[in-house]
């Protein structure tokens, strides 16, 4: 190839590369922007330590290397260079020069690996997660509250999360809010932040899990002090039931959900339903999402997902109950009124 059809295939291959870029990822953790807690930021801090420590390193080789290639090029003269063996100074030199930069960059890394580990509980909000094909369980032992996919706590307080696995290994990532980790069964690995604002942030399965892996999402809301009382009050008071003389499709969602099959696997509080193989249903109509974050609250979706469970979320434990178009419209009614 000539050389401008290769600089124009560079150009079109690097935009191609670069129409990947979201100017906005929910997701992102590069930069100190993306840090939205404590956690976060000694995260991003040691990583910005090691990107200098590299850049440093980098320099300092490539201008040696460049220096021996210039200096020590062929000559016309085809004349050998002085022949030499060994170098006692530059071979200790070379030694202990890897040895600082490794140290450089292990103890800083070692700290903070080890401060992310030891929580100080005084006055922090505790959070069971257990990790499950393919969703995400939310236990808060001290306030008697079970939830699912959409993690609630306040920001400017700490948040201990303490994270299983009901089945296989999973991994539990907020990246906003700090690294991951791993959910793995019968083993309790502990996380810690602080979160600086009240807002949403974006989560994911980050460990290869089954089927719906890809499909294992879920959502942080971070309250202020007042949204959170107001939560935990509101979980604590739910009784799953409708208001007096609610009539029509809520009321008979209502019967067919406590009654029927729904009971056999999901616990929604204030009624007699104790499932423990589905979610937690409690004040299901407060979610944005359900599925693990992967569908919006609508009643359409739910309809969509009642009447087919596999075929909206594949792999899920969810079986086809066989409903009837207007008993799906029933249960996503009820549902949605759980609020
Ligand atoms: Cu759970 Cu991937």
């Amino acid at each position: 190839m000539t050389s401008p059809a290769l600089l124009v295939a560079a150009v079109l291959l690097l935009a191609l590369l670069l129409s990947g870029c979201d100017v906005a990822p929910p997701q992102s953790w590069w930069g100190w922007n993306e840090a939205k807690s404590d956690f976060a930021r000694s995260l991003w801090g040691l990583m910005d330590t090691i990107l200098i420590a590299a850049a440093v390193v980098f320099v300092v080789v490539e201008a040696v290397l460049f220096l021996a290639i210039f200096r020590f090029r062929a000559r016309r003269t085809g004349a050998l260079p002085r022949q030499t063996h060994g170098n006692t100074p530059v071979e200790v030199v070379w030694t202990i020069m890897p040895a600082v930069v490794l140290a450089f960059v292990a103890i800083p890394t070692v700290r903070t690996i080890f401060e992310s580990y030891h929580p100080d509980r005084t006055g922090a909000v505790q959070v069971r997660v257990l990790g499950h094909q393919w969703w995400w369980e939310f236990q808060y032992p001290e306030l008697g509250i079970t939830t699912a996919n959409e993690l609630h706590f306040p920001a400017g307080q700490k948040v201990v999360v303490a994270i299983e696995s009901a089945d296989v290994i999973h991994a539990f990532w907020f990246p906003g809010l700090g690294g991951k980790r791993d959910a793995i069964p019968k083993h309790v690995n502990e996380v810690y932040w602080t979160a600086d604002q009240p807002g949403i942030y974006y989560g994911q399965c980050t460990q290869l899990c089954g089927t719906s892996h890809a499909n294992m999402r879920m959502r942080a809301v971070a309250h202020d002090q007042a949204g959170w009382q107001l939560w935990v009050q509101a979980m604590q008071a739910a009784n799953g039931t409708p208001a007096e003389g609610t009539a029509g499709e809520i009321a008979r969602g209502h019967q067919l959900v406590t009654t029927g099959a729904c009971a056999g696997c999901h616990s929604i509080k204030g009624t007699p339903m104790q499932g423990r193989v589905g979610p937690d249903l409690t004040r299901f109509g407060d979610r944005t999402t359900f599925g693990a974050g992967l569908y919006p609250s609508t009643q359409e979706n739910l309809i969509r997902w009642l009447k087919n469970p596999q075929e909206a979320k594949p792999g899920n434990k969810m079986p086809n109950l066989g409903l009837s178009d207007e008993d799906a419209a029933a249960i996503a009614a009820y549902l949605r009124s759980l609020r």
